[in-house]
């Protein structure tokens, strides 16, 4: 009787947005809905039958999607100030609250973003000091494939401690070793929040707030894993009082307590629970993104053996094998920094974007848009776009390479997203993925285990798209 009510009242709302819909969607008749995640990794499906803007409704919320490159670059960069916001939704707002930085709008967002920014800078990101912490990180990786001596192994946990002991220096300074019960628990409270966005659970909560807040269910497991992730990191901030280290702020909670201590006013949004969701923001976006881009490196090299054998040969004939490798001998390898940017490209990992919110009535491709509507950027339709790349739906680093092997940039290369909310830990995610890739490349060949013919590459979706679990030899070169 419960679901059928659910299902009845469902029915009227999607009936009543429909009427809704006539009125109001400024690209009405191309619309559809959305209850639930697509389980697709093809490129656009839904702009194929739609156009390259129109309106989803998830619900009674409707969505503007803005697919291909011309439409994304019109919105995010073009019209930047005018799509800087996120939507505030009822479990965005269960969620978040407004604070932190990925779902939090106007002052808040500003300061947070701006102080963000300047302490992972302050950290070491874009200099020496942050490339010798990745190392460090990438050596024990490479001690931990070693042990295998060329067994099958699953990479995934050894390769999310490395990239998330980074940012765990930067935010608490210290590691995690691989066997740290906390640690495990981190990385799958991590996973359950990305892998609840979109989902049907999530889309009920955004339907009927008043009813999903008093049901168990998915939901009230995601909040219970923000609530871990959130204790954890007041414990450390705990400890960070304690320590007195003001003086000689060394990570990112020493950084912000500091702050907090100059800016004491009752109007500065610098206060305990935006530094909470600020490091709860750094440490599910800065450790799930690059682990999974890793992932799929790996599991397209044994899938490409000719690939990682240039890339091997290059950087054997440029680097020799005893040098440290560093961000800036990318210059010096175009053939590897090119296969760098297709895995990226091509694993197109933030499969549709991270949804916006309009700040002002705007234009989009001479569609208008009113103030506080939602709009997603289709990233993997621009990653994908067949205007922009010669083979969107096939791994090919020449997308990246010019006829004589220089390398290239490309204005559709998006995987961050553009404009003001562009990601924050790009030029660190870059750092840490072209240390990660060359050393262990260097380090290892990477083969299919006895047996096994190919690894399937296809996707698990959730906020962020991954590999099935893979099991592949680490052969010492
Ligand atoms: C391969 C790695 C990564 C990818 C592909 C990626 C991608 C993205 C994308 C697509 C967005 C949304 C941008 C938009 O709305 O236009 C984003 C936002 C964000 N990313 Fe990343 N990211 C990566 C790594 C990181 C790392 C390492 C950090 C942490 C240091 C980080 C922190 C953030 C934050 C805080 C935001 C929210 C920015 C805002 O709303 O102002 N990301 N990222």
């Amino acid at each position: 009787f419960f679901l059928l009510g659910v299902f009845c009242i469902l029915f009227l709302h999607l009936l009543l947005c429909l009427l809704t819909s006539l009125r109001k969607g400024p690209v009405w008749p191309e619309t559809t809905y959305i209850l639930g995640q697509q389980n697709n990794h093809a490129p656009s499906p839904l702009a194929k039958s739609y156009g390259n803007i129109f309106t989803m409704w998830a619900g009674p919320i409707p969505v503007i999607v803005l697919s291909g490159f011309q439409a994304v670059g019109d919105g995010l960069i073009t019209k930047a100030e005018d799509l800087a916001d996120r939507p505030e939704t009822p479990f965005f707002n269960a969620f978040a609250n407004g604070k932190g930085i990925i779902l939090s709008n106007g002052r808040t967002w500003k300061q947070q973003r701006r102080f963000g920014l300047s302490t992972l800078r302050k950290l070491g990101v874009g200099k020496k000091s942050m490339e010798h912490q990745i190392e460090e990180e990438v050596r024990l990786l490479v001690e931990t494939f070693a042990k295998e001596k060329g067994q099958p192994l699953d990479p995934a946990f050894p390769i999310v401690n490395a990239v998330a002991n980074v940012i765990s220096v930067a935010a608490f300074g210290h590691r995690f070793s691989t066997d740290d019960e906390v640690f495990h628990q981190l990385v799958e409270s991590v996973r359950y929040i990305l892998n609840f966005a979109g989902t049907t659970s999530h889309m009920l909560y955004e339907l009927f707030p008043w009813l999903m807040r008093y049901l168990p269910g998915p939901h009230k497991k995601t909040l219970a894993c923000r609530d871990f992730i959130y204790s954890f990191v007041r414990k450390e901030i705990k400890n960070h009082e304690a320590a007195g280290t003001l003086d000689d702020p060394r990570d990112f909670i020493d950084f912000y307590l500091a702050k907090m201590e100059k800016v004491r006013d009752s109007t500065s949004t610098f206060d305990e629970d935006n530094m909470v969701h600020d490091i709860f923001d750094l440490f599910l976006a800065g450790s799930d993104t690059t682990t999974t881009t890793l992932q799929w490196a790996l599991l397209y090299m044994v899938n490409h053996p000719d690939i990682q054998e240039k890339v091997q040969k290059e950087l054997d004939n440029v680097l020799g094998s005893s040098q440290l490798i560093f961000y800036e001998d990318r210059k010096k390898l175009p053939y590897t920094n090119a296969v760098i940017h297709e895995i990226q490209r091509f694993s197109n990992i933030i499969l549709i974007g991270v949804p916006r919110q309009t700040v002002k009535d705007t234009v989009v491709l001479g569609f208008p848009i009113e103030k506080g509507i939602a709009v997603l950027p289709d990233l993997c339709s621009v990653l994908r776009d067949p205007e922009q790349w010669e083979t969107p739906q096939q791994l090919n680093p020449n997308h990246f390479l010019d006829k004589d092997g220089n390398f290239v940039t490309r204005e559709a290369f998006m995987p961050f997203g553009e404009g003001h909310r562009m990601c924050l830990g790009e030029q660190l995610a870059r750092t840490e993925l072209f240390l990660f890739f060359t050393t262990l490349l260097r380090a290892f060949s990477f083969r299919l285990p006895e047996g096994v013919k190919e690894i399937s590459t296809n996707p698990v979706v959730g906020a962020s798209v991954h590999p099935e679990p893979y099991q592949i030899c680490a052969v010492p070169r």
